[in-house]
């Protein structure tokens, strides 16, 4: 049972995420139009949020200054269900700085950055800590704003580390969840990270914390006993008999929404016209955001690979890539895309001809139909972060492959390399060689193989959906909740 229903409305839901479902763009004095955001967690969500009352508390994607602004903007935002938060000065130094500059490559095994630009005394270390803290106390002051008695509040990944605490020292009674999409390293990784036990105290005060995978929580879990000397159990973390409940949620998607829309007669014939465009190849996808950990360079390398061992592949396969930009005021973002376009020129030129490119790269966004149409005509889906959270990409390549049935090569560092693997070919993205020799299998794999291993996988996809992330996340919180009320009555 997910909540009460004794009180006879749906639970009132307010998720907090740095980043709305929908970004704001400007499109005139006082008016904006709304898109839906990219990245694994709006995506996720969005198949959960319809059993509760919702509200989502973030940031709308936009600077704004201008009172009227601000007022015209959460207007068109309240249409959807979406609270801003707008983090004015602060935004630069906590979501550049902070959050994926220095948290973002420590939880995905990259360590501190050691660039010059971070020895730019305006962007030390201890200007952007304190810049996280202050956007974290805004977004506490939106949440007290639009809190209501008897909401749950579910606070998401990284940006939002300092919330749990701020918000239990507000109320103590207000549930609180928080969940990270992203991995949780060693601890040995983690332990460099200056501010290291702040952040890890104020998780705790949360009453359930979620992870993808099981050893994302064991991290978390002996990261918190090395490093606070805390009591780690198979419940969570114990300190002074206070139990913070560790729980391992792994996330999923909406199956259907993918499944109804390789259906509809749009797509269809966009399906139709890209066979048509790739007649006679074979089509190997990839779809990323544009950054480090999704281990872009690493997938051309092995492609390049491939194409200089296997002469007879070269005319008859080809790479698309669609690699969405993201946090351009990053530079070791900027730097990654200058690599991966380095690397196309570079495979382009060795194996390219007049009428044939090995490689149609992209950097930019493509709309949902389009997309389910990419998945369903692929032959291969090449996913190689180097870590990553879940990667939903790879589950939305299996939702949209009832017809082809084509072969998932899947990153061994990737969340869904626990849950895909059974079905996918998996890689350490490292390994060039076995990237290369994972396409060549793919390629080659006879039809029966790929039904056998397509049909583990779909069910898999079918079974463990958002939806179904999003209600145990909330039906364990509300049973936790319900405990400690026990508790306190005694
Ligand atoms: P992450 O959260 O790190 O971005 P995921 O694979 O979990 O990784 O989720 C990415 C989400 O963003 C997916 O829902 C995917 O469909 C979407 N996405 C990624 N790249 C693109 C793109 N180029 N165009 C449209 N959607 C994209
Ligand atoms: C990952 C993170 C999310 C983030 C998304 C897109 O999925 O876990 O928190 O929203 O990437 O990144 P962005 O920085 O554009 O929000």
């Amino acid at each position: 049972v997910v909540y009460d229903e004794a009180c006879g409305r749906r639970p009132r839901l307010l998720v907090v995420a740095n980043r709305l479902p929908v970004s704001a763009k400007r499109t005139g004095e006082n008016s904006w139009s709304l898109e839906m955001s990219p990245g694994g967690l709006v995506s996720g969500l969005l198949g959960v949020t319809a059993q509760f009352d919702t509200k989502w508390v973030g940031w709308p994607g936009v600077d704004v200054y201008d009172e009227v602004e601000k007022r015209a903007l959460s207007k068109s935002l309240a249409e959807m269900k979406c609270i801003p938060v707008f983090l004015e000065e602060v935004f630069d130094q906590y979501y550049n700085g902070y959050c994926n500059g220095i948290l973002w490559p420590i939880l995905h095994h990259m360590g501190l950055p050691q660039e010059d630009h971070h020895l730019d005394t305006n962007k030390t270390f201890q200007t952007q800590y304190d810049a996280y803290k202050k956007a974290n106390r805004l977004f506490l002051d939106v949440i007290i704003k639009n809190y209501e008695e008897g909401d749950i509040v579910w606070c998401h990944d990284y940006h939002l580390m300092f919330l749990p605490q701020y918000l239990k020292e507000y109320n103590s009674k207000i549930k609180v969840g928080w969940f990270l999409h992203s991995p949780f390293p060693s601890s040995e990784v983690y332990k460099t990270l200056p501010s290291r036990s702040e952040l890890l105290r104020s998780v705790l005060r949360a009453d359930l914390l979620g992870f993808h995978t099981y050893d994302f929580a064991r991290h978390f879990v002996s990261t918190c006993t090395r490093i606070l000397g805390v009591e780690g159990t198979h419940e969570g973390v114990v300190d002074q008999g206070r139990v913070t409940r560790v729980a391992v949620f792994p996330i999923g998607i909406d199956p259907d929404r993918f499944i109804r829309a390789c259906e509809l007669p749009e797509v269809k014939q966009q399906m139709n016209e890209l066979k048509e465009r790739f007649a006679g190849k074979k089509v190997i996808l990839g779809v990323d955001r544009l950054d480090m950990i999704k281990g872009i360079p690493q997938k051309f390398l092995g492609f390049e690979k491939f194409l200089e061992e296997n002469p007879n592949w070269r005319d008859k396969v080809v790479l698309v890539q669609i690699a969405v930009p993201t946090r351009n005021g990053v530079p070791e973002y900027r730097k990654v895309k200058t690599q991966v376009h380095g690397l196309v020129g570079r495979i382009n030129g060795r194996f390219g001809s007049v009428s044939s490119l090995p490689i149609h790269h992209m950097d930019r966004s493509v709309d949902f139909n389009y997309l389910c149409a990419l998945y369903a005509i692929a032959d291969v889906m090449l996913v190689t972060s180097l870590r990553d959270g879940m990667n939903l990409v790879s589950y939305e390549f299996v939702a949209c492959q009832e017809v082809k049935k084509g072969v998932l090569v899947l990153s061994e560092f990737a969340g869904a390399g626990q849950s895909l693997g059974a079905g996918a070919l998996l890689v350490n993205p490292w390994n060039v060689t076995e990237v290369s020799s994972a396409i060549k299998e793919a390629l080659n794999m006879p039809a029966e193989e790929r039904e056998k291993r397509h049909r583990v996988n779909f069910q898999y996809v079918k079974t463990h959906s958002a939806k179904k992330w999003g209600d145990d996340f909330m039906s364990e919180l509300n049973e936790i909740c319900a405990e400690s009320e026990i508790q306190i009555r005694k």
